[in-house]
């Protein structure tokens, strides 16, 4: 059984309430606010029962108006980076802002992180929706989008589906932090992961992928057997893992990623639609914002696995299409699922 409660998170400046939504099952809680459909806690239970928020973010609507890394929300139009922020479809160029380095990041400005999306309760959970304008952070037609978060037993699920006016790429996820010792906890060092992907996009120095589908055989990517992060981000030259692992395209949910936690025995599998999970453990934090109860969050003090399409693809014929064409409908899901071991 979920029971599904809603109350007011806060008022937006300019106007506009914005709500919690409360999924709670006997092994999960897990809060939705109506702005960026952002995860702002999620508690589960430890190996002794008690619960612990394990996801960063903000103890306010402030914290999330003001800039902060996507903690927990959902992104788009399209997720990651386009590079330069141009690409051509039908034969049109568009220019998105450009707001990461030389790239366009996660839908722009103002992407779907920030804003009001409307909610309808369901039995099980709550579906958001919102229109992107034509145009919109210079994204080609009207999209319109809807995010359903349904909690069955230890199951979290996120259903992503658009249909848009014009062609469009799209890509859309969601970016929480986890951190399964509780959020607060100086870093993922003492967490276990595995990716089930032979195959990994090489990035640029501007983080686009440089084309390239490299094998994970023999590299710090290889990932397929669980290996412990410390372990493994002591060997790494680089500064973490900031990479597209490549999928399988399903159109039932496949296992891709699974976390485990053995001081507190928790365990998070991933499941997804999705061609692609973005492994990001939280390089570019350093410890300068102000969190939940009052926690900072250093570099490496979370991980996120955001389910998505391969970073770059509407400049990128070889990848995965994100092209959505007038009349069909774009659908993706994900599962997060929460284990103890
Ligand atoms: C990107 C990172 C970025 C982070 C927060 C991730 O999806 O891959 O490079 O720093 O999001 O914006």
């Amino acid at each position: 059984m979920t029971s599904v409660t809603r109350c007011v998170f806060g008022d937006l400046p300019g106007g506009g309430a914005v709500e919690t939504f409360c999924l709670q099952s006997d092994f999960v809680k897990a809060e939705i606010i109506s702005f960026g459909c952002i995860i702002t806690r999620l508690e589960t239970k430890d190996r002794d029962g008690n619960f612990s928020d394990i996801v960063l973010g903000f103890d306010d609507l402030k914290g999330y108006i003001n800039k902060h890394p996507y903690f927990g929300a959902v992104v788009g139009r399209v997720a990651n980076r386009i590079a330069k922020g141009k690409f051509t479809v039908d034969g049109q160029n568009y220019l998105l802002p450009i707001n990461n380095g030389p790239n366009s990041l996660h839908g722009g400005l103002k992407g779907f992180d920030k804003v009001l999306w409307t909610p309808e309760v369901l039995e099980n959970g709550v579906r958001f929706s919102y229109t992107s304008a034509d145009g919109e952070e210079g994204y080609p037609g009207e999209l319109r989008v809807w995010v359903t978060y349904t909690l069955s037993g230890s199951e979290l699920s996120v259903h992503y589906k658009a249909q848009t006016s014009v062609t469009t790429p799209i890509n859309v996820t969601n970016h929480s932090y986890f951190n399964l010792a509780g959020q607060g906890a100086e870093n993922i060092y003492d967490h276990e992961i595995s990716i089930d992907a032979e195959h990994y996009l090489p990035v640029d120095d501007t983080m686009i992928p440089t084309g390239e589908v490299a094998t994970v055989q023999g590299t710090c990517f290889d990932l397929r057997k669980p290996v412990n992060l410390g372990n493994q981000m002591g060997k790494l030259q680089i500064n973490g893992y900031d990479h597209n692992f490549c999928l399988s395209v399903t159109q039932k949910p496949q296992h891709c990623a699974r976390v485990y936690h053995k001081p507190s025995g928790r365990v998070l599998s991933v499941c997804t639609t999705q061609p692609g999970v973005q492994f990001y453990t939280a390089n570019f934090l350093d410890g300068s914002l102000k969190g939940k109860g009052g926690a900072v969050y250093p570099k490496h003090s979370a991980l996120c696995l955001e389910t998505q399409a391969w970073p770059d693809a509407v400049n990128k014929p070889q990848f995965p299409n994100t092209l959505l064409h007038p009349g069909e409908e774009y659908n993706q899901t994900t599962l997060f699922n929460f284990s103890l071991q």
